[in-house]
């Protein structure tokens, strides 16, 4: 991408503190929230104000060095790094974007005290380690767009689910960063975002940045995805991940399966975009990936207006895995890969 890409940055470091964008105000307000504290940054992630596995993780790096900051003593700094890193990892389970951001801080935390670095060295040095994951992602996505577009002609429909944009991650996003890409090369791609219940990623936040950017976007309920594609309207399907595990199963918001199903039903393409700290090898299969639940609120009552019985049973999953036997490819900074995936991911992490 060559920089016109102007959508709205959801992680801002200000030097001392996180500015966060709000996406649980989106699309009506936009409103950062001054973060100072590692227990601001995990209410934040616990409470869906920051989401998108690349977004979290980035956000976790800079709770670390928060909570951190204060340290008077090496000694006490490292103890802080590995605490706060600890309970970081207690804000969300599945996004392993959380975990690989975390374990990447303490593995810098501990080099730069073996490398003999003093204790305002070492703060400014992990402060550069979370900028960096930041800056990283950022060009990871724009190579993941550049992937995936080759994917893509000129007036196909693509439909996604949940929000893989800008929002979710440090830049361009990752299944959104082809719309953007071919929205700057004059290309015209027309987007079907299903609206994502019970959340609204979909609506509130993809449809949004799609639109802000121009990009030719119609809003869909997520029930409606297997007529649109019933009337040729969907060439392909690309959506994000928040964990693909060593097999190729992939876990992504709920609703993606069913998705992932139509498309096989209709012959068309589903394409992962991630990058490659969202791959989990050490995560044998779908079957292993743990899967948050979150609070029936949201969808006996969500965003305010009660819409279901008080007291009724509910079961509110916030991801599903998608079995690999589903996945046409997988798209990342490295290129594009397909089955067999057990296979090609492993040498992802070779070369
Ligand atoms: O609950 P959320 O909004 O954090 O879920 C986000 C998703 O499922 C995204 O599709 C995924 O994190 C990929 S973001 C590039």
């Amino acid at each position: 991408m060559t920089g016109t890409y102007a959508g709205l940055q959801s992680v801002i470091w200000t030097g001392d503190k996180l500015d966060l964008l709000d996406q649980r105000l989106l699309p009506e307000e936009i409103v950062y929230l001054p973060l100072t504290s590692a227990e601001d940054v995990w209410e934040a992630i616990r409470h869906l104000k920051v989401r998108g596995a690349p977004a979290i993780g980035i956000s976790a790096a800079y709770g670390v060095v928060l909570g951190s900051s204060s340290a008077t003593t090496l000694e006490e700094w490292s103890a802080a790094v590995q605490k706060e890193a600890e309970y970081l990892a207690t804000s969300r389970p599945t996004a392993v974007n959380l975990f690989w951001a975390l374990d990447r801080m303490k593995a810098a935390a501990s080099r730069f005290v073996e490398s003999g670095l003093t204790l305002e060295s070492c703060k400014e040095a992990l402060i550069q380690e979370a900028i960096a994951i930041q800056s990283e992602d950022e060009e990871t996505n724009r190579l993941i767009g550049e992937h995936a577009l080759t994917l893509f002609k000129d007036d196909m429909g693509v439909l996604t689910h949940c929000n893989a944009g800008g929002l979710a991650t440090a830049k361009y996003g990752t299944a959104l960063a082809p719309f953007y890409l071919a929205k700057e090369q004059g290309m015209n791609i027309r987007v079907f975002a299903d609206e994502t219940r019970p959340v609204l990623q979909g609506a509130r936040l993809t449809a949004f940045e799609l639109q802000q950017a121009g990009v030719d976007v119609t809003l869909i309920c997520d029930n409606m995805a297997g007529m649109v594609m019933s009337k040729g309207w969907v060439d392909a399907v690309i959506v994000g991940t928040d964990r693909v595990a060593a097999n190729g199963d992939v876990a992504n918001k709920i609703g993606t399966y069913s998705v992932a199903v139509l498309a096989k039903a209709h012959g068309i393409p589903f394409y992962v975009a991630c990058p490659l700290s969202t791959i989990d090898l050490g995560t044998p299969t779908g079957a292993d990936i743990p899967i948050e639940e979150r609070g029936a609120e949201e969808i006996t009552e969500g965003f305010g207006k009660r819409t279901a019985p008080e007291g009724v049973k509910v079961f509110n999953p916030a991801f599903d895995v998608t079995p690999h036997e589903y996945v046409t490819a997988i798209i990342t900074e490295k290129g594009i890969v397909r089955a067999p995936f057990e296979e090609n991911l492993r040498k992802l992490f070779e070369a």
